[in-house]
C-alpha cells in the first residue's frame, strides 16, 4: 500500500475524511498521525481509528531546524510514501521540504495563488470575491506556492460570514483531499519540475536504511 503520514495541529476534520475514505481500502494506509499540539482533537480521531499517533511539541525545541529534525524522525520511522499536511499550522524548513520533495501534499483554504497565509475566508469576503474555494498542492519551499493538484470552488453568498464560508469550504476540502491522495497512491499523480502530472509513478518511502 501507499503508506501516509498525516500531520495535524487541531480539529482534524480532513484527517477524518481520509480515515473514512481509506479505512476499508488496501491501497492507502494511514501509518501515523503526527501533531505538534498534544491537545489536538485529531489525535483522538486517530486513536479511535486505531492509528498510531505521535506528538512532537514545537515548543520543546529551540529552533525550527531542531523541531523539523524531530518531526522527520517521527515520520520516517514509519517509512511513508506520502506526507499529508491537514491543518498543520507550522512553517517547515527548506531541509524538511526537500526531504519530502514530490512526496508532500498540503490543503489550503483559498483558490491559490490568492490568499496565501492566514485568515483566507475573511480576506476573500473583504475583497468582495464572488467565488472562493480550496486548493490541494504539492509542497515546495515557497509557502503555499507549490504546484496545485486540485481546486474546488464555493459561491460567496450575500451577507456571508467567515465562519459560514469556512464551513462551505470544508465540505469541499473533505471531497478533494481524499481524491488527491487516492490519485497519488495509485501512481497517477506526481510532481515534475515544479508542475504536476496525472500520470506519475509511486516514489519509494523515505527513511529506509
Ligand atoms: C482546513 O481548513 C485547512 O484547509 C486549513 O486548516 C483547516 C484545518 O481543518 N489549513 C491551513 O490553513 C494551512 N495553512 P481540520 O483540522 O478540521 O482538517
Amino acid at each position: 500500500p501507499c503508506r501516509i503520514a498525516v500531520l495535524i495541529s487541531g480539529n482534524g476534520s480532513n484527517l477524518q475524511a481520509l480515515i473514512d475514505r481509506f479505512q476499508n481500502e488496501q491501497h492507502v494506509q494511514i501509518a501515523v498521525v503526527v501533531s505538534n499540539k498534544a491537545d489536538a482533537f485529531g489525535l483522538e480521531r486517530a486513536r479511535r481509528a486505531g492509528i498510531p499517533t505521535k506528538v512532537v511539541p514545537n515548543r520543546s525545541f529551540d529552533t525550527r531546524e531542531a523541531f523539523d529534525a524531530a518531526l522527520m524522525a517521527a515520520i520516517d520511522q514509519h517509512e511513508v510514501n506520502l506526507v499529508v499536511l491537514a491543518g498543520f499550522m507550522r512553517i517547515l524548513t527548506p531541509g524538511f521540504v526537500q526531504h519530502y520533495s514530490g512526496r508532500m501534499l498540503n490543503i489550503h483554504p483559498s483558490l491559490l495563488p490568492k490568499y496565501q497565509g492566514l485568515n483566507t475566508h475573511q480576506r476573500a469576503l473583504d475583497a468582495g470575491d464572488k467565488v472562493h474555494g480550496v486548493t490541494v498542492h504539492f509542497v515546495t519551499e515557497e509557502l503555499d506556492g507549490g504546484p496545485p493538484v486540485l481546486q474546488a470552488t464555493v459561491p460567496v453568498l450575500e451577507k456571508d460570514t467567515a465562519d459560514a464560508l469556512a464551513e462551505r469550504v470544508h465540505v469541499q476540502e473533505h471531497l478533494i483531499y481524499p481524491l488527491a491522495v487516492d490519485w497519488f497512491a495509485r501512481g497517477r499523480l506526481a510532481m515534475r519540475d515544479d508542475g504536476c502530472t496525472l500520470d506519475g509513478t509511486l516514489l519509494p518511502p523515505t527513511g529506509r536504511a
